[in-house]
Order: structure tokens, then sequence, then C-alpha cells
């Protein structure tokens, strides 16, 4: 275990600790399907043990929320899960993963699934001190206030003693700012060895995950501890504590991309979701929310107020204000998509522009095509949808409205308020609105007699 070479490249495995009420949350959803930046806390410590490089990954369920689970299962495969029932411990949930990794030779790391902000570059030091030879290493912070945390009793060097849970902690004891994060790192057959030992005699009456740093320093071998930064280790327990984790995400992902060059006046204003894409050089105004799945190429422009789910913004392109893209936008290079206008499952070409009132729904704009104010896509009857095409160059008069399935040809025109029911062929003006009748003097002669029948009641 002194080779740091070969204990470097030792294959890893995570046992991710989700069997807690979460009770705190007083909500029917389990704590860890709560979603910090749009992905669940879970996912988010999935997340940290595959950029760990994890090649097992087992989550610790409760009997109480089936749903964790399932959704567990549903990224990780059949066999990601086992159940913890019931829950006697952070000791007692990790043996609850002995029998699943029974036939893995490597190192297991222990990680809580609500701790969202506690990604795989914040452990990853736990894996250094292993190869730099420790047998057991633990995860400790700072804590401005240490109250409720377990205390790390260090030695010089990094070398840790032994975890004091609150409840068995003396008032010197308590005065202890390092503590415990939670998240520790060991050998796997070293783990399960010591936590058979581990006993329940205190005054929690519970197994704690804890007691295995000082049984292993009875045994001579070399426990450590490795540090972060207090609010990468926060858990979650609260409505308010996920909206504070929250926060620090945001801040942090958004100094991120302005380091990236991304343009943001207002950064506190921007809500990202945890896989938003902005290449340096992109404009985002105040007050632009992106939903899941959203990327935004160099030189384009998100306006204020604008609102991306599932959209891809093309270079140099100009959203907004008050713009919604929803999933299916693909909008091209320097196109505009401007106020109230709503695109769903529509590729937007290059240069083609749409800026005012309408809603895309199904189908696709040619390049340089021209979609007058008030244009809609009627892209459904009620069972089905039915696409639209607009061709190149074309250019829709305001106020018209396309009946899907339909395609209008490249080049061509219709004229403002047409319902357009039937394919327009390339360079054909369409048009479908009654023939304009004008009657000379009418609205004179109108406001004359009724202004006289006015005048004569009084
Ligand atoms: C634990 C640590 C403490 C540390 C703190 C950091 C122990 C004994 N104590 O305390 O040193 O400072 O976390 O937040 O480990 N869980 C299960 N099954 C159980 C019990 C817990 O899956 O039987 C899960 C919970 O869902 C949670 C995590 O383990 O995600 C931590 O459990 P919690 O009860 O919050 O531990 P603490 O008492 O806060
Ligand atoms: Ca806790």
């Amino acid at each position: 275990m002194t080779d740091s070479a070969t204990t470097s490249t030792r294959p890893r495995a995570a046992v991710i600790l989700a069997a807690g009420q979460g009770t705190r949350m007083k909500s029917p959803t389990p704590k860890v399907l709560h979603k910090l930046a749009g992905r669940t806390l879970l996912d988010h410590a999935i997340d940290a043990a595959q950029g760990l490089g994890c090649e097992r990954i087992v989550v610790v369920v409760g009997a109480h929320s089936p749903q964790v689970g399932k959704s567990a299962r549903k990224r990780l495969g059949p066999d990601a899960t086992v159940i913890q029932d019931p829950p006697l411990g952070t000791g007692h949930a990790v043996l609850a993963a002995k029998d699943a990794l029974a036939d893995f030779d490597g190192d297991v790391v222990v990680t809580y699934a609500d701790c969202p902000l506690t990604t795989a570059s914040v452990i990853a030091p736990l894996f250094d001190q292993l190869a730099g030879g420790a047998h057991v290493a633990v995860l400790g912070f700072e804590a401005a206030n240490p109250t409720g945390y377990g205390r790390l009793i260090l030695a010089p060097g990094h070398v840790l003693l032994r975890i004091v849970e609150e409840k068995e902690a003396d008032l010197a004891t308590k005065q202890v700012k390092h503590c415990n994060s939670g998240v520790l790192a060991a050998d796997r057959a070293i783990l399960f060895d010591i936590l058979a030992s581990v006993r329940n005699d205190n005054a929690k009456g519970e197994y704690y995950l804890t007691d295995v740093v000082g049984l292993a320093h009875d045994r001579k071998l070399v426990t450590r501890a490795a540090f972060a930064p207090e609010a990468s280790v926060q858990g979650v327990n609260s409505q308010a504590e996920l909206a504070a984790a929250e926060a620090v995400w945001q801040k942090a992902r958004r100094n991120a991309l302005m380091v990236d060059g991304v343009t943001m006046p207002a950064p506190d204003t921007v809500h990202l979701s945890w896989d938003t894409k902005i290449a340096g050089g992109a404009v985002v105004e105040q007050f632009v929310i992106f939903g899941p799945n959203v990327s935004v190429a160099a030189g384009a422009q998100i306006k204020a107020f604008s609102h991306l789910e599932g959209a891809a913004v093309g270079e140099g392109a100009l959203i907004g204000p008050y713009a919604r893209l929803r999933p299916g936008a693909e909008i091209g290079a320097e196109a505009h998509i401007g106020n109230f206008v709503e695109v769903k499952n529509v590729k937007v070409g290059a240069g083609a522009k749409a800026n005012h009132l309408s809603y895309l729904g199904d189908g696709s704009v040619g390049e340089k095509a021209n979609i007058g104010a008030g244009t809609i896509f009627c892209n459904y009857d009620g069972f089905e949808k039915f696409q639209t095409h607009v061709g190149k160059g074309a250019f829709i008069g305001s106020n018209s409205a396309l009946v899907a399935p339909v395609r209008v040809g490249d080049g061509a025109m219709t004229g403002s308020g047409s319902v357009i029911t039937k394919d327009v062929e390339d360079g054909a003006l369409a048009l479908s609105r009654a023939e304009q009748t004008t009657k000379a003097g009418w609205a004179t002669k109108f406001r004359a007699l009724k202004q006289a029948k006015k005048d004569s009641k009084k």
C-alpha cells in the first residue's frame, strides 16, 4: 500500500448512502429526488462517483421510499441498489453493501446522496491519501459552527486518530473545529473487516461509520484526513438548505462561465441548469432562465427575460428579450428570435427572423426566411401534431396561420392575415382572405346620424 504508482490506479467503487428519511424536507418527494440545477441530488452524487472513475456504484436505500431505488436502478442498472431496513446508522448502512461488493478488489469511497456540492474534484484528495499510504482516509472541513458534526481528532501531518460524534463529545472535544464531512475511503477488504467489529454502544444506539477510524488506528493502520471547503461538503436537510445549496452551485457555475469568456452583466439574475453549455463570447443578459439541455454558441446574445430549455442557439444568433425556446428548438447562426416568440421542435435556418409574437411549433424555417409578427404554426388538431415547413428566403405575412401539415416553398410569400391550408410552391404568393370593400363617406354619415340621435335625447 505504499507504492503510490500502483495504489493510485487501483479500481474504485462507491457506496452512496441514501437511506435517511429526510423528514425535515416535509415533502412527499423523497429528499434525494429533489433537484438542484434541474438534476436530482442523487444524480449529483452518482455524477461525483462516476467522475472519480468508480466502476461499481452501490446506492443504499431505505424501505420507506422505493422511488429512490427505482431512480438509481434506472441510471445504474438492476443491481445498483441495496436496502437498509431498518436504518441503524451510517456504519450499518455501509455494511448493507457488503455482499454487493464481495467480489470487488479495490478502494471504496462512501458518500452521501444529499451532498450535491461534493463533486469528484472535492473527493479526489482522499484517493491521493490512499495512494500516499493511508489505509483509511476521511474528508474533513473546518466548520464555522461545528455543532452537530463529528469532530476529527488529529495528530500532526493530517494523521487522524479518531472521530468523535457530537453526542459523545466532551466540552474540550466540542471546541474542535475540524469536522467530518461523512466521506470516507478505504480498501474494500479493510473497510468491511473493521465494520464487522463496530458496535452500537453509544449515545444514539447506532452503528457509526466513523468508528472505523479509531478501530483502524488501534490496529496500527494508517488513517489520514484530507480537507475540503465547508461549502462543498454541506448536506441538504431542509427546503431552505436546498435553496442555499442551489445558490452556491449557481454562483460557482456562473463564475466558471465568466472565466470562460461569457458576458453576464447581471450574473445573479441568471439561472443555469446542471448541463447548460455557453461558449465564450456569448452574452447572457438579465433574468435569463436555462432549463436542461441548452447550448449557446459563441457570439450569440440571449436578451433579458428569455426562457430556454432543450434548445441549441447558433453563433451570433439574437434571442429575446422575452423569447421562449422549448425542446427541439435549433436556432441557426445569425438568426433572430424576438419578443414573445415561442419555438418548439423547429429548426430555424441561418439568418432567419421571427421577431415578434409568434408560435413556431414542429417543422422548419429555411435560411433567411422572414416570419411576420403574429404568425402561428397550427400544429395540433387536438389528437396529433403535424409539421410546417417554410422554405429558404420565404416571407410569411403578419398574422398568418399556417395549418399543418403544410409547406411554403423557397422564396414564396403569404399575404398578411392569411390562413394557409395548402402547400405553396416556390416563388408563389398565397393569399386567403376576403377581398376588401370600401364604402366612401360611410363612416362620416354613420357618425352624424348617431350624434343627432344622442343630441335629440337631451
Ligand atoms: C454524520 C457523521 C458525522 C458527520 C456528519 C456530516 C456518522 C456516525 N456521523 O452524522 O460524523 O459530521 O454526518 O453531515 O457517520 N444514513 C443511512 N442510513 C442510516 C443512517 C444514515 O443511509 O442508518 C445516511 C443518511 O441518509 C445521510 C447520511 O447517511 O445521507 C448521514 O446520516 P445522518 O443521520 O445525517 O448523520 P449525522 O448524524 O448527521
Ligand atoms: Ca446529517
